[in-house]
């Protein structure tokens, strides 16, 4: 064995050594308290409160679920929760209501998504040295489970459910925070029309994030959704660096991004939801079933303490806003690339 080999081998050796002592990973369940949903379509809430004068710093999310009674669950970061039940109807699509519960949003205030499952999702690990910093004096006071029991039939039989995430955290500090930036918008499709529906925002803050997985959601109209951060050089040509496009009727979970890019001040976000209407009417965005949604969801670390401020960026959609019309300007626009797979 040659001297270089059995360095690395040492250095490899203790730099192991040195992570595991670098903090040690607990376990936190957040499971729902054995619910029996009545009626197909039902979403179901319940929180937990994260210790407020210390700082936890969540690395991972192992899902205790399983697809045949379960369709997905969604994991909320919240300042204020939607009630303070133990468990509460929270359909956004104007779902089942469970008899007896009350109804709300996840969050009252300070939504944010920090986890997805759905079918066949394995457990999420962060990147190394990269945390969801939760508790202490955070905006996340409070995380909130929510699950969509799409198919009840398992429930006839008298049997409950206890779905949900074990949370992976630590009181060490980690040297990378994670955040969620999501883009959407408003507005309306045509009836029988393919229709785009497009955000962009420009990032003010001066910070560097790195992408590393991303979320779609629709409702049931949407072909492909794609996000994009697009950097103007010095000829005034927009560049657009695809971060990841996904068919929204796939498992909408976060899934790794396409390209490994760093995001920055002035550098625009944008996202499009590639929409198809086979409906004789007009199709809102909105909360049920009826209408629709275009979500474009950015999973990203930085280093320090404090991800964006900027956390949403909404426009007004079709037929107001396009990328190609209104704030901020865009040009070299995708067109294909954006709308295919
Ligand atoms: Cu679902
Ligand atoms: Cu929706």
């Amino acid at each position: 064995m040659n001297m270089g080999a059995y360095f690395g081998l040492v250095c490899t050796f203790l730099s192991t050594i040195s992570f595991i002592e670098a903090f040690e990973k607990q376990s936190f369940p957040i499971f729902m308290p054995n619910v029996q949903p009545q009626k197909p379509e039902t979403y179901l809430c319940t929180p937990i409160r994260v210790d407020p004068t210390t700082k936890h710093y969540i690395v991972g999310f192992e899902p205790n679920a399983s697809m045949d009674v379960a369709h997905h669950i969604l994991m909320y970061g919240c300042s204020v929760p939607g009630r303070n039940e133990e468990v509460w109807n929270c359909g956004e699509m104007a779902a089942a209501r469970q008899p007896g519960l009350k109804s709300a949003s996840p969050c009252a205030k300070g939504s944010q998504v920090i986890y997805a499952w759905a079918r066949d999702a394995p457990a999420l690990d962060l990147p190394d040295g990269v945390a969801f910093e939760v508790g202490g004096n955070t905006a996340i006071q409070y995380i909130v489970l929510q699950v969509h029991y799409a198919d009840v039939s398992s429930f006839e039989d008298g049997s409950t459910d206890n779905s949900g995430i074990i949370l992976h955290y630590t009181e060490t500090p980690q040297p990378k925070a994670a955040g969620v930036f999501l883009l959407g918008t408003n507005g309306w499709i045509p009836p029988l029309q393919t229709e785009y529906m497009e955000s962009a925002c420009t990032i003010n803050e001066d910070k560097v994030i790195n992408p590393f997985a991303f979320r779609t959601h629709t409702h049931s109209l949407g072909k492909i959704v794609s996000g994009y951060r697009v950097r103007r050089d010095h000829k005034g040509v927009d560049q657009w660096t695809l971060i990841g496009k996904k068919n929204p009727m796939r498992p909408q979970m976060f899934y790794p991004v396409a390209n490994n890019i760093t995001i920055t001040k002035g550098d625009v976000l944008a996202a499009r939801c590639t929409m198809v209407s086979n409906r004789a009417r007009i199709t809102k965005i909105g909360a049920t079933n009826e209408d629709e949604m275009c979500n474009f969801y950015v999973m990203y670390w930085m280093e320090g303490s404090s991800p964006l401020n900027q956390k949403y960026c909404f426009t007004m959609g079709p037929p107001f806003y396009y990328w190609s019309r209104g704030k901020p300007w865009l040009n070299n626009i995708p067109d294909k690339d954006a709308s295919s797979i």
